[in-house]
């Protein structure tokens, strides 16, 4: 039993560590993006390899918020005509709606409502969440530390 606390414990500052590992990026000039805009850049990872994510950045009055850019019901780019609206961002596609802060989704392709081909599509995709990166303003930049 002691034992299995000391890995489990192990395991945790194993995980927090490797949290706080991960480096961060510089991604854009912060005066780029005032409150209320939105931009769409592609991070790279730093893990070694050459993979890289595209991101959503946005700016509203609670803060700096970045996300997965693309929209997980069809992939449509959310920066690319997506409303911001208080700490939510509505897809111009199918109008599903994500919480920007937690990634949450609202609303699933409600659009169009009539006929209910809004239905339909939304079937077509199960709902999840948008990932949510880190991001913070340092020394005139945006910086973001994408999640795991
Ligand atoms: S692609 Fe975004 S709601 Fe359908």
């Amino acid at each position: 039993m002691v034992r299995h606390r000391l890995i489990s414990q192990q395991r945790l500052v194993q995980t927090v560590s490797e949290e706080e590992n991960r480096p961060w990026s510089k991604v854009i000039k912060s005066e780029r993006l005032k409150i209320g805009q939105k931009k769409m850049r592609s991070v790279k990872e730093r893990t070694g390899g050459k993979r890289r994510r595209n991101v959503l950045l946005a700016r509203t009055e609670t803060g700096l918020h970045a996300t997965g850019a693309l929209c997980k019901h069809m992939a449509w780019p959310l920066a690319w005509g997506g409303k911001i609206e208080g700490d939510c961002i509505t897809c111009p596609l199918h109008q599903s709606k994500y919480d920007i802060c937690s990634g949450d989704v609202k609303e699933w392709s409600p659009f169009p409502r009539l006929p209910m081909y809004g239905k339909i599509l939304a079937s077509m995709r199960k709902e999840r969440p948008l990932e949510v990166h880190e991001a913070r303003d340092v020394d005139g930049w945006v910086e973001v530390r994408l999640s795991l």
